[in-house]
């Protein structure tokens, strides 16, 4: 049971070798359809741990799993030291878990919903209205603290799911795409939050489409994609495997992309010193993976190319996703 010395605990618990999570060949079917198909991970305690992949990959199915609230139609499952089948409350108890959809209670007001919810968690009273305070503090939402959750934006309402996760003071928690809906300052501080949360030792397991996202907070994480593993990394691990150091990104206009990919790969083919790997097709843009992108652009140019726009960008996990699917990860 979560206690107000949750972090001590914690602290010990690091010192075991046992992995926070643990999935061998988890497969979850739903009638004929596989949603996730025999994936096998492990998310070290302390880490922040990454699932990307476009809809319907089986993020939030994999998910729902650890969080003992969907059986596994086959494989193993460990969630710290516990399988969550057959101990569902005890594992509750230890995660924080932010669903892809918010569910609060929207009949009552925001404090409300922190203190109910740390009910169910058994917590005494007392310890709830301090916590209630400093999660509101911590979510920014301190000023609506009397107001009605149906009242608030969409936006104020991830905040408070968020911070009613973190009543129980929880060792691993689960975020299923904590930033939509979010406007970039509100995801600016939440990843300070969720940095500081991993330094002060909490496990992270998080599901995203933003590569940024991904990148900003993820030590190692999964590609995922029609519920398998496609990958797994550090982000710049993942880049430096299947990407080239720099993209450069060209528009000849939209009938003209295609027919000048071979063009272009016997130009840049036979040239070391752009460093050229391969072109990807886009139906707007054709992207060139090369280590030297300003290199290859001049080259192109050069040969008497002229692009209608042209921009060198770094490689990023969308081009690892690319690469590795052939599939842009947002469609
Ligand atoms: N209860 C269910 N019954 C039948 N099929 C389901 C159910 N839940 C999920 N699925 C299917 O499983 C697949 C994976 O769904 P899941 O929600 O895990 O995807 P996701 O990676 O989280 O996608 P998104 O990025 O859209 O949230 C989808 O094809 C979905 O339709
Ligand atoms: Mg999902």
């Amino acid at each position: 049971m979560p206690t107000a010395a949750a972090p001590a605990t914690r602290a010990s618990a690091d010192s075991s070798p046992s992995p926070a999570i643990e999935a061998v060949d988890l497969t979850k079917r739903y009638g004929d359809f596989t949603a996730v198909d025999g994936i096998t991970f492990s998310v070290t305690r302390g880490e922040a741990f990454g699932l990307l992949g476009p809809n319907g990959a089986g993020k939030s199915t994999t998910m729902r799993m650890i969080a003992a609230v969907a059986a596994r139609t086959s494989g193993q499952m460990n969630v710290a030291g516990l399988d969550p089948e057959v101990e569902g409350p005890r594992v509750r108890a230890r995660l924080g878990v932010i669903p892809q959809q918010d569910n609060l209670d929207e009949e009552l007001t925001v404090r409300e919903n922190i203190i109910m919810y740390g009910r169910y968690f058994g917590l005494p009273r007392r310890y709830l209205l301090a916590k209630a305070d400093e999660l509101l503090d911590f979510a920014q939402l301190s000023h609506k603290a009397s107001a009605r959750v149906e009242d608030l934006s969409g936006g104020m309402k991830r905040r408070l799911t968020i911070a009613r996760a973190l009543v129980n003071e929880p060792e691993i928690l689960l975020l299923d795409e904590p930033t939509t809906g979010l406007d970039p300052q509100a995801r600016h501080v939440l990843w300070d939050r969720l940095f500081r949360l991993k330094e002060s030792g909490t496990t992270l397991v998080l599901t995203t489409h933003h590569m940024d996202e991904a990148e900003q907070l993820c030590d190692r994480l999964v590609v995922v994609d029609h519920g398998t593993i496609m990958a797994e990394g550090s982000p710049a691990g993942l880049i430096r495997e299947h990407s080239t150091r720099e993209v450069l990104e060209l528009r000849f206009g939209m009938d003209r992309n295609a027919e000048l990919a071979e063009h272009l790969e016997k130009i840049l083919g036979d040239d070391d010193a752009a460093g050229f790997s391969h072109i990807e097709v886009l139906p707007d843009r054709l992207l060139v993976y090369a280590g030297q992108a300003e290199t290859a652009l001049e080259r192109i140019h050069a040969a008497g190319l002229k692009p209608m726009t042209s921009l060198v960008r770094r490689s990023s996990l969308e081009d690892v996703f690319l690469r590795l699917t052939g599939r842009s990860l947002i469609d």
